[in-house]
């Protein structure tokens, strides 16, 4: 049996990940092809109560940026561990909301972790270990922001400063034009038009697969 494939979407709050992730279901449902989602940080009971702790705003205690950096990678471990890797051994797909892109955008570009220590890091959690590919929701954070404050109320990361946001905005950038997995997908355009360019690239991957 062959191994399964991971797709991740990525982007920042308002890039419209949930729709994108529902249209990417559909696809693989069409192809017959079995999958699991996984959310990050989260995605096991331990790593869920990590995402909590995250995206809580707690008045008492300042989550320094050192233990956020630590909470988002000890979350990956766990759910690489327990879910990612065990769904691909047994021939699965898995979607994944968001994974090591993030950490390298917040963390690295938004908090200013430089990149040997984001390696570092991710070196020990991942071992090497690479989603097969990306698809980045691109949208300038004045917007994405404006759409993720309309849906309701803001997590402690959504409550950051604009400066925050464009420094993750401009790593995410950086960082899909340096890499070939990743796939840029002009999140700022209509919704359908949106979802024509994700089902292209997916579809296009899946046969890709195919050959392989
Ligand atoms: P969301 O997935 O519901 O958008 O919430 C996750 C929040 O956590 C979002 O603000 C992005 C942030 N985040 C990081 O800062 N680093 C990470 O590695 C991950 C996975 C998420």
């Amino acid at each position: 049996m062959s191994t399964g494939k991971f797709i991740v979407i990525e982007g920042m709050e308002g890039a419209g990940k949930s729709s994108a992730i529902a249209v990417i279901e559909s696809i693989l449902n069409e192809q017959g092809i079995d999958y699991i989602n996984t959310r990050e940080p989260g995605g096991t009971p331990l790593a869920e109560s990590l995402r909590d702790m995250v995206k809580s705003v707690d008045n008492q205690e300042t989550l320094t940026v050192e233990t956020e950096l630590l909470l988002m990678y000890a979350s990956r471990s766990q759910l690489l561990a327990n879910k990612i890797l065990p769904a691909l051994a047994a021939g699965k797909w898995v979607i994944g909301d968001r994974h090591d892109l993030s950490s390298r955008a917040y963390q690295g570009g938004g908090r200013g972790f430089d990149e040997s220590i984001m390696n570092t890091i991710s070196d020990i959690t991942l071992k090497g270990f690479r989603p097969d590919i990306t698809l980045y929701l691109d949208i300038d954070p004045h917007i994405g922001l404006s759409r993720a404050k309309a849906r309701g109320d803001l997590d402690r990361i959504e409550l950051e400063k604009m400066d925050f946001f464009i420094r993750v905005h401009n790593k995410y950038r950086e960082i899909a034009e340096q890499d070939e997995s990743i796939v840029t997908v002009d999140a700022a355009q209509e919704m359908l038009k949106v979802h024509q360019d994700i089902e292209k690239s997916v579809i296009a991957f899946i046969a890709k697969t195919a050959l392989v």
